[in-house]
């Protein structure tokens, strides 16, 4: 008779242990051991929260290799049955081998379940026919768990189901993120004692009533946002620093639309504006996605969203101040070009008909389409294609947590018939839909890739642009870290090209989250080790770094509504000259519409206390040692990412944290 010692370690977090009764059966390339039941010592403790215990599997001879595990429960006669979380089992041979076999995965039924051995296997080199055969099962299972569905035509598809409790037990949120989140913007009220005032339609009478809505919830940035938000220098820091540094771009030639003169600019000195375009000083934020939107109706009113076109200079002193301002993409008469120089409420009504068209672009394009629905097909396409067994698995799955419950929660209390967004954005009903639709077309492979999109916009030297001097730097070690596992599975481009879980990956996407838009630039199927790479880093950047950045500071930004205003509920001056702080006022959203519109940035902007940030990966689902080595590296270089960041910031008026690894989630969890 030969030995198996067993040992069970139990998920530690809340609710993963069980009391009932718990079986194994090894299979192995020699033969299979009995079905065995894991009685030890600890009786009906063995699989507490956190435990690790360990038993003996008896068989006559050795059954060879490991291949995979089968494990059921049954109830006790006293316990019901009850849901389990195995993080991992670990088997030590009689020859002195030891096995790994990560699961963490919950048990929820009394049915088998079969987990493979840890090592990352290909398809083609998963020769043996249990292995072969499960990993078909699995796939077929997959299949049927996570299917496609179309939530809007025109916008990447989605994972389909009747809501968040719908979703397979494994992808939906932790007992403690579950209790923590409670995705409406009541809850969000209620943190920032608003609740008095979210029925009431009336106009803001004054600012100091805008100022006490602030009080109870504040941020260092929001209060400086507050103190801020009138100046030139600070309404063009936002453009690369804020929640949106996704639209600036360096200006070369005028759009034909925009007829800004050299009369009408002040650029310092005998410099015409021709000038400052040639030596890369100028440039231009165009809203034209937003141009002819349907607007909303809240509190019986008519709502209006501009399409504005901003030229900013670069001054020699390193800032990036807007010089000229058109709100509607149609040069007339009516459409005034504004200036520093139009009377204090002339400009500054122009520049809040910008940052209310930002905050409709940010939310549903920059925000919600490129981050957070982009993030949902590269997680179903990965839970459909890709087996557990597979590295591309092992490497993505934690960059997926949490994001198809968010995801869902998004559709049904934002954009949804009665979501905060759908009620209270000026985009909201239609227009919003419009949008996300056009946006689409804007979302090229190059615009994901952080060093393609700087250089495509042209913003390599400008000056003060934290955004992109983190994003870069994280996009290298994400791309090293990549690159390191990818090469150690892939040895030359033909394992990647006969990889056909890979291929159904990428394809998946192309097709559902891309619209097999050719034009797009995403690749349909993986030729080179380095293109599977690029595609990769592209995934994990954009499910963390990419979407902390355009996530994280909402509050910051959003919180004082004047700065960001969720909409605006008077059209723009058409001539100039007629504006006043009574005029401003009366723009504003009313009272109701600019607190849910706190509410929802307050919620957002809100890291569960179970978060995971970028680089940790609880599960060690990796049990070789090269992958495990790259992870600790990896680990370390976002180490000193965020040390040289934090040292950054120590001179800085406005310090930049949205990229710092300690604040970046390892995916888009909220
Ligand atoms: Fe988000």
């Amino acid at each position: 008779m030969v030995d198996y010692i067993v040992t069970v370690y139990t998920g530690d977090l809340a609710f993963a242990g069980t009391f009932n009764n718990v079986h194994i059966k090894l299979v192995g390339t020699d033969g299979v051991s009995n079905r065995t039941w894991l009685l030890g010592l600890k009786g009906p403790l063995s699989f507490y929260k956190g435990a690790v215990s360990s038993f003996t599997v008896t068989c006559p001879v050795s059954i060879g290799k490991l291949i995979l595990i089968e494990i059921d429960k049954k109830p006790h006669f006293i316990f019901p049955e009850d849901n389990w979380f195995p993080a991992k089992v670990e088997v030590k041979s009689p020859e002195g081998d030891t096995y790994n076999f990560p699961i963490y995965h919950w048990i929820t039924d009394s049915e088998v379940h079969l987990f493979k051995e840890g090592k990352a296997l290909r398809v083609f080199e998963d020769d043996n026919q249990p292995g072969k055969e499960i990993r078909e099962l699995e796939i077929l299972q997959r299949g049927k768990d996570y299917r496609w569905d179309v939530y809007l035509e025109g916008i990447p598809h989605c994972m389909r189901s009747e809501g968040p409790s719908d979703l397979p037990y494994e992808v939906q949120f932790s007992y403690t993120k579950e209790i923590e989140f409670d995705y409406t913007a009541v809850t969000g009220m209620a943190e920032l004692e608003l609740e008095k005032l979210f029925q009431s339609t009336k106009n803001w009478p004054d600012m100091d009533s805008i100022h006490r809505v602030l009080s109870s919830k504040r941020t260092k940035i929001s209060d400086y946002v507050q103190e801020h938000w009138k100046e030139d220098a600070f309404f063009g820091y936002q453009f690369l620093n804020g929640v949106n540094p996704m639209l600036i771009q360096r200006c070369s030639v005028l759009p034909k639309n925009f007829p800004v003169t050299d009369d009408m600019v002040s650029l310092g000195g005998q410099h015409t504006l021709a000038d400052e375009m040639e030596k890369g000083n100028i440039f231009l934020c165009d809203y034209k996605r937003l141009d002819g939107l349907k607007t909303n109706n809240i509190n019986g009113k008519k709502q209006y969203l501009m399409a504005p076109l901003v030229l900013l200079h670069k001054t020699p002193d390193d800032q990036l101040v807007p010089i000229a301002i058109q709100l509607k993409q149609t040069p007339a008469d009516d459409n005034p070009i504004f200036c520093p120089t139009d009377s204090e409420y002339d400009w500054l009504t122009a520049k809040i008909f910008v940052r209310s068209a930002d905050f409709n672009e940010h939310e549903l394009n920059v925000h919600l389409l490129r981050t957070h629905l982009l993030a949902e097909v590269f997680a179903v396409s990965l839970l459909r294609n890709v087996p557990m067994v597979h590295p591309l698995y092992k490497l993505l799955v934690p960059h997926t947590r949490y994001t198809l419950q968010i995801n869902n929660l998004a559709r049904k209390n934002l954009i949804s018939r009665d979501g905060v967004f759908t009620k209270f954005a000026a985009s909201g009903g239609e227009g919003m839909r419009t949008l996300m639709k056009r946006s689409l077309s804007s979302v090229t492979y190059r615009s994901l890739c952080i060093p393609d999109d700087i250089a495509d916009r042209g913003l390599e030297n400008v000056p003060n642009f934290y955004y992109r001097d983190d994003g870069l730097k994280l996009w290298e070690i994400i791309h090293s870290f990549v690159q390191g596992v990818l090469s150690f599975y892939y040895k030359n481009d033909t394992e990647v090209q006969k990889d056909s879980e890979l291929q159904k990956w990428i394809l998946d996407i192309f097709e559902h989250g891309f619209l097999s838009q050719v034009g797009t630039g995403i690749p349909e199927s993986f030729t080179t080790v380095a293109e599977l790479v690029k595609f990769v880093t592209m995934v994990i950047f954009t499910c963390s770094g990419q979407h902390s950045a355009v996530n994280a500071g909402q509050y910051d930004y959003g919180g004082w509504m004047p700065n960001t205003p969720i909409t605006l509920e008077r059209p723009p001056p058409t001539t100039k000259g007629t504006t006043s702080e009574t005029t401003m006022l009366k723009t504003f959203p009313d009272v109701n519409t600019t607190v849910h519109g706190m509410a929802v940035v307050w919620l957002l902007s809100k890291q569960s206390t179970d978060s995971v940030h970028l680089g940790k990966y609880p599960e060690k689902l990796f049990s070789e040692k090269k992958p495990r080595k790259l992870i600790e590296d990896f680990q370390r270089d976002l180490h000193e990412l965020s040390e040289a960041i934090t040292v950054r910031n120590v001179d800085l008026e406005v310090p930049y944290t949205y990229l710092d690894p300690k604040v970046v989630e390892n995916s888009v969890a909220l």
